[in-house]
């Protein structure tokens, strides 16, 4: 079977994803913030894997809801990251931070589609530039 890719994605995934992101959102532990996050993903094979926030008493251990997402990814078998959707407690579109947009490219397909508050926007937008495994390679891969 071929993978999906950024251009086969249809209303009808990303109403799949705002659904499976808005219940997540409802799982979420975060009594310190009390800002409640789902997120939710469309994996390559066709899979959908999601997580929420989880806080803790020592703020800065806080689990994103991405954290969750990704952990699921890999604990369900792997795969690229296609389509993501992250959500506030209204429901609304919620943007990933700075190092979760990290977390989320060592996995993602490539040209994948994040719906941000402004609009579609592939990951290349979301994180130009960025630091990869050919950066880690090119410096540990030359030594001896
Ligand atoms: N949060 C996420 O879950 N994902 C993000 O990308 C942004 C922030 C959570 C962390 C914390 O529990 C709450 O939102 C407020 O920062």
């Amino acid at each position: 079977m071929s993978s999906i890719v950024p251009t086969d994605l249809t209303d009808t995934h990303w109403q799949a994803l705002r659904e499976l992101a808005v219940e997540a959102m409802t799982r979420a532990y975060a009594p310190y913030s009390r800002f409640k996050v789902g997120a939710a993903a469309l994996v390559d094979d066709g899979r959908l894997v999601s997580g929420c926030n989880v806080e803790n008493a020592s703020y800065g251990v806080t689990l994103c809801a991405e954290c969750g997402l990704v952990s699921e990814l890999i604990r369900t078998g792997g795969g690229r990251l296609v389509a993501f959707a992250c959500v506030d407690a209204h429901g609304r579109a919620c943007a990933p931070c700075g190092r979760c947009r990290q977390l989320l490219n060592e996995h993602a397909a490539d040209g994948m589609v994040l719906a941000m508050p402004s609009g579609m926007m592939s990951i290349d937008e979301v994180l130009p530039d960025r630091f990869t495994a050919a950066d880690v390679e090119r410096v540990v891969g030359q030594q001896s």
